[in-house]
């Protein structure tokens, strides 16, 4: 369970987060759409306490979170086993020989098994985001928060990675957050939609109610309001042309 309540937090002059109240359960998947630059990453951070909000609370039900960075975050001079292998080691009693048997498991299960002991620079994109999303889950979090977990992957990878997701989140059945801007992607990972827009969480609901509702909020996020900027082809009129 994950509990935000009245959270604001500025930087210099500017306030960033102007009253954030937020709930999530477990076994939800709460999307957190918003432009850039609204705050999404912010408020992971402030939930995963590595930020502290100038006012307000943040409640969870436990301290044992699994985060994936918008950037990975993966330790760039260890290998790929080695990445995997470190919650482990800082967090559970495991042996040497119990953390790479679950490791070497754990890389079969997201499709990096023969790279264990490959450095992370080895691996392409879309397979850094995996490993850092296997990271994230390895040692079994009671909050799992993934940071646009699709940004910067070409449309296949990104399917694949939202495909991931959707399995390994749903094994875990945790409270879990996805901030994001890919919006038919996350929406199909999602119990629950929230806007995050001007500060403020502006709308929250399914994700039926965010594409179908009429809210101001919601038709600024997807332009709703915008004309179409060139006009639509007409397929009946491509013949006359060639
Ligand atoms: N440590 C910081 N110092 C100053 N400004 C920051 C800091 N962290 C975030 N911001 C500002 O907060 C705003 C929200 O950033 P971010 O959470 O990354 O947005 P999003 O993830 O929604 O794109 C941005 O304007 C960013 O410049
Ligand atoms: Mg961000």
């Amino acid at each position: 369970m994950i509990t935000v309540e009245r959270v604001r937090k500025s930087f210099a002059e500017t306030t960033i987060l102007d009253g954030i109240d937020l709930q999530v359960r477990e076994g939800e998947v709460l999307v957190l759409l918003g432009p850039s630059g609204a705050g999404k990453s912010l408020l992971l951070y402030l939930i995963a306490g590595l930020v502290k909000p100038e006012s307000g609370r943040i409640e969870l039900g436990s301290r044992r979170i699994g985060m994936l960075f918008q950037k990975n975050a993966l330790f760039d001079s260890m290998s790929v086993g080695e990445n995997l292998a470190f919650p482990l080691k800082e967090l559970t009693p495991l042996r040497k020989e119990e953390i790479e048997e679950r490791v070497r498991g754990n890389l079969a299960a997201f499709g990096l098994a023969q790279w264990y002991p490959a450095p992370v620079n080895a691996l392409s994109g879309g397979m850094q985001k995996r490993l850092a999303l296997a990271r994230a889950l390895i040692a079994n979090p009671d909050i799992i928060l993934c940071d646009s977990p699709t940004a910067g992957l070409d449309p296949i990878t990104a399917r694949q990675m939202t495909d991931l997701m959707a399995k390994e989140c749903a094994k875990l059945n945790r409270a879990t957050i996805i901030a994001s801007h890919d919006i038919p992607r996350s929406l199909s990972l999602a119990h629950r939609v929230a806007l995050l827009s001007e500060g403020r969480i502006t709308f929250s609901g399914t994700p039926d109610e965010f594409l179908r509702g009429h809210h101001p909020a919601i038709d600024l996020f997807l332009n709703r309001d915008w004309k179409e900027p060139f006009p639509k082809e007409n397929p009946n009129d491509r013949h006359h042309i060639s």
